[in-house]
């Protein structure tokens, strides 16, 4: 059987592009699974609770140095998770002192939500299955909107919270 010359030219870049297009995916998929760096540690978002940052009583804000915290958010449909205060009600506002140290940890335990307080550096995106991570240095006093930037469903818009910055 003969084949015209510029048919077996587009047969070859026809085979050769699709080549190209699977090794590129094959590399897609195997090789860069991107994630910031503060993704890299899992969780299963059914039993969050099974890890020690996200278990009930490690919720919220926890002084963990003279002048160092640690915050511990569940996001979930449709608010963040900041623990109980002393008369077992949900906690809404955290009071961060000026200049502190903090790290942010949160992690979702249904869709995608966004974690970001309006104002500050802080803003990440939460996946369930991993840890967000953030640590950063409260540096202006201000009473601040911790809010999810990504939208979640109906209630996406009445996910927030405060964070206070006092000094
Ligand atoms: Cu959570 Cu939008």
């Amino acid at each position: 059987m003969h084949i015209h010359k510029y048919e077996k030219l587009w047969l070859i870049f026809g085979v050769g592009s699709l080549i190209l297009f699977l090794v590129i995916l094959a590399i897609g998929a195997f090789y860069k699974e991107i994630h910031p760096p503060s993704h890299m540690d899992t969780i299963d978002p059914k039993n969050v609770q099974e890890h020690e940052s996200f278990k009930e009583e490690n919720l919220g804000l926890r002084q963990v140095g003279e002048n160092e915290y640690i915050v511990n958010v569940l996001s979930s449909g449709f608010y963040y998770d900041l623990g109980k205060d002393e008369n077992d009600k949900a906690v809404n506002t955290i009071r961060i002192p000026v200049g502190a140290k903090v790290l942010f940890q949160t992690t979702s335990t249904d869709v995608v939500h966004g974690f970001q307080i309006a104002g500050t550096n802080v803003n990440m995106m939460v996946e369930p299955g991993h840890i967000s991570t953030l640590e950063t240095v409260m540096q202006k006093p201000g009473t601040y909107t911790l809010l999810c930037n990504e939208y979640c469903g109906s209630g996406h818009h009445y996910m927030a919270a405060t964070v206070e910055v006092f000094e």
